[in-house]
């Protein structure tokens, strides 16, 4: 088996993909890259590089000096910081992207590439969006999850290269703090929750947006990668979906643990539109049918399990 790098290898999902990944296919046949170095003392458990995703050299270097047969592209800018620096998110999302993709066609390598509900907007039906559908989304961060979405199935279409991806909802983690997204109150609220017992939400009580606990992404990453590819008829883009939630809904969930915790909304009208912009809730079928893709944490059980982790990290709860 050839190597796997992971562009973004730092960031809130690669910091749990990548132990994931060398736990399954060997430590030192994982190797992490990110534009950030690891902070002291970590990343020593596998192979470390430095690579800025959009440096083509460089990333042809590293793909060919550890005979890599699969990129994580990982790498990218986030829906709300992408509002706040749309040209910088063109260049890093689409010609990271790109660059990766030609890449890995010379180097007959395969990409995973994660897209994002924010792919969708508002002419997109809103309650359970269908896996193909109109995709018309007002966000720079949503042009370039599209433009990707199909960027990945040309270059398999056209090259034969093995392109998949999945469009996550937003994840909820406990290791790497979220990257800047319009869902990353559903993990300030815990650390929130823990530390000061009351979280002040930057979007509105009723804001209803799919989410998925990080365990269920990441093997929902790893499932995919693995599928038969006979059975993929989409390849690229799969809704995946594991719970629907609102931030008053997510308040009531941590108060069966924490009684006196308490929640107020100061609305941020940049993330609150990004949020208005997306679907209520997703339609998973095709990635249910196609590579068997069934989540394993709800409401109830991520709630659990993300305030005895975080608790225990953060020695308080
Ligand atoms: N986290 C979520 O809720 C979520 C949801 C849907 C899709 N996604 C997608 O998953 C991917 C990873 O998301 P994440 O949450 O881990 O993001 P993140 O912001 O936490 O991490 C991104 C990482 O990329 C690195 N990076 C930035 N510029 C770079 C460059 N030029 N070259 C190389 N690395 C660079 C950063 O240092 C960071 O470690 C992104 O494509 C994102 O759009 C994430």
């Amino acid at each position: 088996m050839r190597r796997i790098l992971v562009t973004g290898a730092l960031g809130q999902i690669g910091a749990e993909l990548v132990p994931v990944l060398r736990e399954r296919y060997g430590a030192d046949r994982v190797v992490a890259t990110d534009i950030r170095m690891p902070p002291v003392g970590a990343g020593e458990d596998g192979p470390f590089e430095f690579l800025d995703a959009t440096n083509t050299h460089l990333l042809q270097e590293l793909v060919r000096k550890h005979e890599v047969g699969t990129v994580y592209h990982l790498a990218a800018l986030l829906s709300a910081v992408s509002e706040q620096k749309p040209h910088v998110a063109w260049d890093l999302n689409m010609g990271g992207l790109y660059r990766v993709l030609e890449v890995a066609r010379q180097n007959r390598c395969a990409v995973f590439f994660p897209s994002s509900i924010g792919a969708f907007g508002p002419g997109t039906p809103r309650e359970r969006t269908p896996q193909d559908t109109v995709q018309r989304p007002t966000t720079m961060y949503g042009v370039t999850k599209v433009a990707g979405e199909l960027l990945c199935d040309y270059y398999h279409r056209r090259f034969g290269v093995d392109t998949r991806g999945l469009r996550f909802p937003g994840l909820i983690s406990y290791v790497a703090p979220p990257g800047g997204g319009t869902t990353d109150y559903a993990v300030e609220i815990f650390y929130a929750a823990i530390r000061h017992r009351r979280y002040t939400c930057f979007l509105a009580p009723e804001t209803r947006l799919d989410m998925m606990y990080m365990r269920d992404a990441l093997r929902a990453t790893v499932e995919l990668m693995e599928a038969e590819p006979a059975r993929l008829r989409h390849r690229n883009a799969f809704n995946v979906t594991a719970m629907n939630l609102t931030p008053e809904g997510l308040a009531a969930e941590i108060r069966r643990h924490i009684p006196e915790f308490r929640i107020d909304y100061e609305v941020d009208p940049v993330r609150q539109a990004i949020a208005d912009s997306w679907p209520n809730s997703l339609d998973d079928s095709a990635a249910r049918e196609e590579w068997g893709w069934q989540p394993e944490y709800d409401l109830a059980a991520m709630t659990q399990d993300m305030l005895r982790q975080l608790g225990a990290r953060l020695k308080t709860y």
